[in-house]
Parts: C-alpha cells; sequence; structure tokens
C-alpha cells in the first residue's frame, strides 16, 4: 500500500468519526479551509484589542503585556490567551488540510495552484507566530531573538550579524524591536492577500465554517483560555542566558534542531521541504485528466455551465461561429478540472434525442454522453424483479456493491455530472425502478459542488431541474465518504426496499417538484454524539495549551556560562595613504588625480580566544564591503563551566606576520547562566565585560 493510500485510508476513518459525532454539515474535517480562516479572523480581532495596551516600545512591553493578561484577565487575558491558542490551532489546522488535501491527490494536474499558493501561507503561518512570540519581550523572546538572528546569520543575506543586536543588554535598542512590531503586523495583511489569492479560482469557497461548528471551536478555545491562561516567562535580560526556555513546539521546533544540528542544517531541511512540498505536484506519476470541450453547433449560450464549474474554468464569450445566440461557453483548460459538472448543466444533454447521435454543448472527453446512454441501456438489461436500482456513483466516496439483477452501477468522475434528463430517461422508460446518486460525504464532494448541485437540480431550485413528471420517491441520493460504507449499504438497502413498496409507476400522472429522497444518516445517538464532539473537541484544544510551552527546552546545560565574542572593527589599510610623486600622478587620468593614492582595501582581522591556556576560537575575518574596505565583523558563542576561569582575547588587524596588535586576558568569576560578552572599544581595545 503507498503511503499516500494509507494516509487516505487514515483520513477516510477520521473523516466517517467526525461525521458521526459532528455530523454531515458540523464536520469539521470537511471545512479545514473554512476553519484556516474562521482562526485567522479570531487572531485578527485579539490581536487587534492587544495592540490598544500594547507598549510598542522595548522597555515597557513586558509591563503593558502582564497588565494585560493580570489586570483585566477577563478581557486583554482571554484575548491573549485567544491569540496564542488560535495561531497553535491555525498551525494545526494548516497542516492537517495539507496532509488531507495530499491524501486526496488534490494537488495534481489544475489543482496545483491551490497547492502552490498554499505553501508560502505556511510560511506566512510562521513568520506571524515567531514575531508574535519576539513581542512579548520574555526570556522566550529572548530565545526566539538570539537563535532567529543567528539563523538568520547563517544565510549570506546581512552585511553584518544581526545577532549582535541582542547580545547583551547595552547592545539592545528599539529599532530591532519596532521592526519586528511592524513585521508582525504586515505579515497578517500579506498572509490575507495569499489567502485570497488561494482560494481565487474556487467558485463560491467556502471560508465560513458552519456557524454551530464555528460557535463550539471558538467555545472550545475560550474554555482554553480561561482554565490555562497563556502567560510570559520571567522578562528578557540579555546579560544572562536562562537554560531552560518553555517553547511553543507548534511554531518553534526547529530552533532546538539549530542547536543540535547547526544552522546550516535547519535550513537544508526547511528549504529542501519547501521546496519539495512546492514541486509535488509535477513528481511522477502524472496524470492529467482532459479538459471539457465545448460542441459549438450544440451551444446556445445559456449560461447554465458558466454558473455551475466550481473552478471558474468557463466563461462567456462573444459568438463566433455565425450562429444567432449572443454568447458561447468558453473553457480554460489551465483551470479545468475535468469534473462534468457543466455537462451536468448544459440543458443540450438529452438523452431522449433520436435525429442526430446524442452530442451536448459541452462534454467531458473520454466520457461522452452518448457512451453514457448506451451503457445505461446495457445495464438495464442485466437488471429484473421490482426493486431494480441504477446507482451513479463516483470514484472519490464510499463503494457501492453491484448485485447482479437488482443493482447496476455506473461510474462518472462526479454524480454532478449527471444531467437531470438521463434520470427522467431511465424511469420514462422504465429501465430501472429507482435511481440512486451516490457520492462523497455531504458537503466534501472532491470537485466541491456536485453534491449541492444534484440536491438543488432534483429539489427544481436549479437549471437545469428534473422534469416534474419524475416520481420523486423514486430518486435518491446517498452521500458517503470513503470509509462511510455502512451508511451507503443501509442507503441502498432502504432505497430498494422503498422502490419494492411502490405502487407500479403510472404514466403521464400529475406529479409534483419535490427533494429527492435521502434517508437518515447514520449517526450515533444524541448523547454520544455530545459526548464524541467533547472528545474530540478536547483532542484539539488541550495540545494547544501544553504543548505551548511544555516540554521546556534545555539550551544550556547546567552549571554552565556563555561567553560570546561579538563585535566589528575596521581594520587597518592594505596601504598606507601616501603622497603619489609627479610621475605616478602622471599616470593617472586627469579627473582622477589626487595628491594622496589610498587604496581602500583593508586586512582581514585575526581573532584567537583562550580559556584557561586553552584554545576556544580561531578565526580570520574578511572586512566588509565590495572593495573589502568596510569593518570586519565578529560573532561566536561558546558555552563554558561557571566558575573562576581566565580568558584571553587577541586580534591581529594589521596584517603582521607575527603577535598580535590587541590582547587582553582577564580572570572572571562566571556564574551559571551568565552571558559575559567580548567587545571591542577603539578606545580600550578589546572588553571583556
Ligand atoms: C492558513 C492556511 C490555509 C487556509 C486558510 C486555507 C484555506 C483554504 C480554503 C478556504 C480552501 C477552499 C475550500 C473549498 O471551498 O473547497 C482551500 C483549498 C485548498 N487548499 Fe488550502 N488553506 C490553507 C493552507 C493550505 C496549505 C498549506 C496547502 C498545501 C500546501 C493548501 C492546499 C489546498 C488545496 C490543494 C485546496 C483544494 C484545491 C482544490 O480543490 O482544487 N492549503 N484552502
Ligand atoms: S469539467 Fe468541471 S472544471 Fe471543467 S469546465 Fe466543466 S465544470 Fe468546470
Ligand atoms: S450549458 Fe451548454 S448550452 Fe449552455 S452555455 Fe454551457 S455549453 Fe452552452
Amino acid at each position: 500500500m503507498s503511503p499516500r493510500a494509507l494516509m487516505r485510508g487514515l483520513f477516510d476513518g477520521l473523516d466517517g468519526a467526525c461525521a458521526r459525532a459532528f455530523g454531515e454539515a458540523w464536520n469539521p474535517m470537511y471545512q479545514l479551509g473554512a476553519l484556516g480562516w474562521f482562526l485567522f479572523w479570531i487572531v485578527t480581532v485579539s490581536g487587534v484589542y492587544l495592540y490598544i495596551f500594547f507598549d510598542t516600545g522595548i522597555t515597557g512591553t513586558y509591563e503593558s503585556i502582564e497588565a494585560i493578561t493580570h489586570a483585566q484577565w477577563w478581557a486583554g487575558g482571554i484575548m491573549r490567551s485567544l491569540h496564542r491558542y488560535a495561531s497553535d490551532a491555525m498551525v494545526v489546522v494548516a497542516v492537517v488540510h495539507l496532509l488531507r488535501e495530499f491524501a486526496r491527490d488534490r494537488m495534481r494536474g489544475n489543482h496545483w495552484f491551490a497547492w502552490l499558493t498554499g505553501v508560502p501561507l505556511l510560511g506566512f503561518i510562521y513568520v506571524c507566530g515567531i514575531t508574535g512570540y519576539w513581542l512579548v519581550w520574555d526570556t522566550l523572546a529572548q530565545y526566539v531573538a538570539l537563535t532567529s538572528s543567528e539563523l538568520l546569520d547563517a544565510l549570506p543575506l546581512f552585511g553584518e550579524p544581526i545577532a549582535r543586536n541582542f547580545v547583551n543588554q547595552a547592545a539592545l535598542s528599539d529599532r530591532f524591536f519596532t521592526l519586528m512590531v511592524l513585521i508582525h503586523i504586515a505579515a497578517p495583511l500579506l498572509m490575507l492577500l495569499v489567502m485570497w489569492i488561494h482560494i481565487s479560482r474556487h467558485a463560491r469557497a467556502r471560508v465560513n465554517p458552519a456557524r454551530g461548528l464555528g460557535v463550539v471551536v471558538l467555545g472550545a478555545l475560550t474554555l482554553l483560555s480561561l482554565l490555562h491562561p497563556a502567560l510570559s516567562q520571567p522578562p528578557a535580560d540579555l546579560d544572562i542566558v536562562p537554560a531552560t526556555v518553555g517553547l511553543d513546539w507548534f511554531y518553534l521546533p526547529a530552533y532546538p534542531l539549530a542547536a543540535l544540528w547547526g544552522e546550516g542544517a535547519v535550513w537544508a531541511l526547511l528549504l529542501g521541504s519547501g521546496l519539495l512540498l512546492a514541486l509535488l505536484p509535477w513528481l511522477p506519476p502524472r496524470r492529467t485528466p482532459r479538459a471539457a470541450v465545448v460542441d459549438l453547433p450544440n451551444c446556445n449560450g445559456c449560461a447554465r455551465c458558466f454558473a455551475d464549474c466550481p473552478f471558474g474554468a468557463i466563461t462567456l464569450g462573444p459568438r463566433d461561429d455565425g450562429l444567432a445566440y449572443e454568447q458561447q461557453a468558453v473553457v480554460d483548460p489551465g483551470q479545468c478540472m475535468s469534473c462534468g459538472l457543466c455537462v451536468g448543466a448544459c440543458p443540450t444533454a438529452t438523452p431522449f434525442r433520436t435525429a442526430g447521435e446524442l452530442q451536448a454543448g459541452i462534454e467531458l472527453p473520454g466520457h461522452p454522453l452518448a457512451g453514457l446512454r448506451e451503457r445505461i441501456r446495457q445495464a438495464a438489461e442485466t437488471l429484473s424483479g421490482d426493486s431494480r436500482l441504477m446507482v451513479f456513483r463516483c470514484g472519490h466516496g464510499a463503494t457501492v456493491a453491484s448485485a447482479p439483477g437488482s443493482v447496476a452501477v455506473l461510474e462518472l468522475p462526479c454524480v454532478g455530472m449527471l444531467p437531470p434528463s438521463f434520470v427522467d430517461y431511465v424511469i420514462a422508460r422504465r429501465l430501472a425502478d429507482g435511481v440512486m446518486f451516490a457520492g462523497c460525504g455531504r458537503g466534501d464532494c472532491h470537485f466541491r459542488l456536485g453534491d449541492r448541485w444534484v440536491e438543488e437540480r432534483i429539489a427544481g431550485e436549479r437549471d437545469p431541474w428534473l422534469r416534474e413528471r419524475v416520481p420523486r420517491e423514486r430518486v435518491a441520493v446517498s452521500w458517503a465518504g470513503g470509509a462511510e460504507r455502512a451508511q451507503r449499504r443501509a442507503d441502498v438497502a432502504r432505497f430498494r426496499e422503498t422502490l419494492a413498496g411502490l405502487p407500479p409507476l403510472v404514466r403521464g400522472g400529475l406529479r409534483q417538484l419535490a427533494a429527492a429522497t435521502r434517508f437518515a444518516p447514520v449517526t450515533w445517538p444524541a448523547p454520544v454524539r455530545w459526548a464524541g464532539i467533547a472528545v474530540a473537541l478536547a483532542l484539539f484544544t488541550v495540545p494547544l495549551g501544553v504543548w505551548d510551552n511544555w516540554p521546556a527546552w534545555r539550551q544550556l546545560a547546567s552549571g554552565q556560562a556563555v561567553v560570546r565574542l561579538s563585535f566589528s572593527h575596521a581594520s587597518r589599510p592594505k596601504v598606507e595613504c601616501k603622497p603619489l610623486t609627479p610621475q605616478e600622478l602622471a599616470a593617472l587620468k586627469p579627473n582622477m588625480r589626487r595628491q594622496v593614492g589610498c587604496p581602500r582595501e583593508r586586512w582581514p582581522i585575526e581573532v584567537e580566544l583562550e580559556r584557561d591556556g586553552e584554545l576556544l576560537y580561531t578565526g580570520e575575518h574578511r572586512p566588509a564591503g565590495l572593495w573589502d574596505d568596510g569593518p570586519a565583523t565578529v560573532y561566536a558563542r561558546f558555552d563554558v563551566p561557571a566558575g573562576p576561569q581566565s580568558l584571553t582575547v587577541r586580534m591581529r588587524d594589521s596584517g603582521r606576520a607575527e603577535g598580535f596588535d590587541y590582547e587582553r586576558t582577564e580572570t572572571v568569576d562566571l556564574v551559571p547562566e551568565q552571558n559575559l560578552v567580548i567587545g571591542f572599544d577603539t578606545l580600550e581595545g578589546l572588553v571583556i565585560r
């Protein structure tokens, strides 16, 4: 079994269990994308509230958040917790949504667009979350600030290591912090734009979950916020390195990896998996079903296909074949998912036609309607008795077993592809006693809208209708996801029973428009269902409250302290400035002639660090700038045992062959978790403090 098939099976099981507990309208598995939107709005509203009371200067930040959390726990405190837990929930929902789309293979062919635009959404979620933790300015924020900077410094993006902004209290400035506040506000706005692009090819995209589901999810998050409010860790103090920090494992799992594997390996993993994710739609095995094709002589430009296409693949263009209609359907093969819903919508798709070949205004290559009519006739010949059932099923929901002589099953890409006139045809010609549409779970059509269009067409709420003359008790719908086989079996059995009990069909009898027969969904009794909902919500929310800061990450072994080398220094120029000789001046172009010749290039600096006579570090650092004329920067971190020790640092900045230009030795008594920084000052030279 392929990994995808295994995942498909797992998701089918989960979908089925949720359908029984939540009922089909509330099934969260059917509306993960919409739940993502809902959580986004919770995060936005709570974020706006927090921002009103938030002090954006780094010195007042921590206190302002403490005040929000404790002084107004009944409002600000809940908002803060909702902000955090809904953000964590968004990671969970987006990842499950991604896996489910993968398991259902809704990423290949023209589905690539939603998939590819989903990948940066994941990135946006992480940028928002990480910058959010930064803003609290507690010890976790301190860890996030330094580790994020060290990760970013591993990329060749910045001229000077940004980690130096957070190296100790003295180096700290508002500058970087304000940037974080800006990013934390701008990133969600950009994310909203990408969320909109993500669903832009979906007609009637579902961006709101069922109201009841929204209420219980918000209720569960609020309850979690009350029982287990989100709190800050101790305030940041860059002069110490807290040995342990409570990490949000939804947002920060890559950070400990940076310590274990190194920044380069973490980037390789992140960028590699991002790239793989983005390329998945094009990796083998590739399948590209053929797009719907318009047959102009049969198209009258009625626009029904345009209205029903779930993927916005049809537009209406000016007529170009000289027929006396105003417009014609035009399919964009780059957007068509080959679902066939347009075929089901086309009024010219009628099997009663005797003149000429059966050909509709729009058809799916590989699934011609003429062939379908033929298959129906052949299937009818295999049926006998008084409850002959003809089932039209898609390949995505629970299977239907054909029973020789009594149940004939015909497969279509989507049940919404069957034009209502075909149902009329089967019943009117007595090819079967009843017709059943057997599709995916209700509200979870693989092609998004098939179940809805089928029900509306039968009920006379949507063109083209199923004619009044077709008795609705002979037409049934059965919506059941892959694992809901019991539901399917029950639907088929109950429908056959109904058919067997019906009086013989009378031709010409006056009928009324009505909905198709739909048997009650197989669910659990109400108390069991509510218990199931409670368990599902607990399984969803409790981990949010636990893994948002547990288990704590030990970033420093006990009894250790940290020594950082952090400075920026302009070394001496390689060639000292000297007056040019008259000959040298004459050799220059007139506009380049200056009295003093100063090549800009500087020496690299060489640095050594010794601890108790043992070499901890030696490194050469190039000057910045295209011409090697800027200052060279040194940033390195060492975990050392606490206690008294002698540190010696040396620097050569003049390119000399031997010896050093600067040297300092100091005996320090480091306490555990202390952060000691070795810097450089133009007046004092190397400093250890
Ligand atoms: C915040 C994150 C996300 C939100 C809010 C979101 C939202 C949505 C929504 C509302 C839909 C349309 C559902 C419908 O009406 O049928 C959708 C579909 C989809 N999304 Fe997402 N999504 C997110 C992340 C992702 C990610 C990370 C991926 C994968 C990389 C992804 C892949 C897809 C795919 C493949 C579809 C269905 C496309 C189809 O039917 O052709 N989404 N998403
Ligand atoms: S087959 Fe489906 S996606 Fe393609 S044009 Fe018809 S309705 Fe739209
Ligand atoms: S539904 Fe049929 S007739 Fe109407 S515009 Fe589409 S292809 Fe043409």
